[in-house]
């Protein structure tokens, strides 16, 4: 994939028997492109973990057919079979806590296996999971691209657009949320240039972000998370855009660290603000963001950069890996059902 677009890329998939999940190694881009081939639950979460995989549809998707690949190492014998599952779903769920889209996939997955009659045998309970899990990613590329149609309208005709982190087909299970809006408003002829933010501290916009883009020949600036403030005030920013990894029912927003500064900054400069994210994003059961549980990652992520210490030793280190943004600097949310405004889509959530 090293010279057409990245519009089409399935970073997680599984192989046509259902054996293997197919990752590629967000971790080595944009130097290489690395394809991890995995077929148990413990290496699932760990690529989970270790960020192998990332982005909240992505890791949902991952978790998906990561069970189905593994179950070929469950018993034949059906109730073993099942409790196999039962303990995969539990490790699945321990791996990143903030993203929602991780528990509906898990949930999914419970729900496929619970629908299967006890007499069923292992071939055909597995064979159940497997379209389950086909169908849950199919879903979520399905409401990327609906998502793409409803928010491209809502950004300029000639501007810049500035986004945060990877929202794109690596993300995803393919085309992306943020990044899918503005791929389908470039494909419509909307003349844009995009600001990424680096995205400090793992550089998911310098690194994947950009790489995105530059296969897609969409104009790209990466800036250091710290020259939004001043670009906006001096104009060059006409909308931002963001993806979410969970949305509260009062419609708060936890995304990548960072986010609620670049919302902050719009509502000031008074620029739009618009997440986009599918309906496995929306948590009804978290009443606001406060009750979001935040990932606290590895403070060496803050220490080294490029593999190279850039603290003095003995000095300490924050690494919250999210922040909250707050429903009321949301100028509206771009779904697969619609574009809401915060109090519409909490209203839904109720409904
Ligand atoms: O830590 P990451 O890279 O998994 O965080 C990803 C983000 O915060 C994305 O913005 C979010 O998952 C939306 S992706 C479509």
């Amino acid at each position: 994939m090293t010279s057409e677009s990245s519009a089409m890329l399935r970073p997680v998939k599984l192989s046509p028997d259902g054996r293997v999940l197919h990752l590629l190694d967000q971790r080595s881009l944009p130097e290489r492109e690395d394809w991890l081939d995995l077929d148990d639950v413990e290496a699932v979460a760990e690529a989970i973990e270790k960020l192998a995989v990332r982005g909240a549809p992505a890791i949902g998707c991952a978790a998906a057919l990561g069970l189905v690949a593994s179950s070929w190492r469950f018993s034949d014998d059906a109730g073993m079979f099942r409790e196999s599952c039962l303990m995969a779903f539990e490790r699945l769920a321990r791996t990143r806590p903030t993203a929602v889209n991780l528990f509906h996939a898990i949930g999914h997955m419970r729900g496929a296996l619970v629908e299967c009659p006890a007499g069923l045998t292992v071939a055909g309970v597995r064979g159940h999971l497997h379209a389950a899990a086909l169908r849950y990613v199919d879903d979520e590329l399905r409401a990327c691209l609906t998502m793409a149609d409803h928010g491209a309208p809502l950004l300029p005709d000639v501007g810049t657009v500035l986004t945060h982190c990877n929202t794109g087909a690596l993300a995803t299970a393919g085309w992306g949320t943020a990044l899918g809006v503005i791929r389908r408003a470039h494909a419509n002829g909307k003349k844009l240039r995009v600001l990424a933010d680096e995205t400090r501290p793992v550089l998911q916009g310098a690194r994947l972000t950009a790489w995105e883009l530059r296969h897609d020949g969409i104009p790209v600036d990466i800036i250091a998370d710290n020259m939004a403030g001043a670009l906006m005030a001096r104009g060059e920013v006409q909308a931002a855009i963001v993806g979410a990894d969970r949305i509260a029912r009062n419609g708060d927003v936890a995304n990548k660290i960072g986010t609620y500064t670049v919302a902050v900054l719009c509502r000031y400069h008074q620029i739009p603000f618009y997440v986009a994210a599918p309906w496995s994003t929306v948590d009804p059961a978290t009443a606001s963001g406060a009750e979001i549980p935040i990932e606290e990652r590895d403070h060496n992520e803050v220490h080294l950069h490029g593999g190279r210490r850039m603290t003095p030793a003995g000095v300490g280190a924050r690494n919250p890996a999210f922040d909250v943004t707050p429903a009321e600097l949301v100028t509206a949310f771009i779904t697969e059902r619609g574009v809401f405004r915060p109090a519409t889509l909490s209203a839904l959530m109720d409904s």
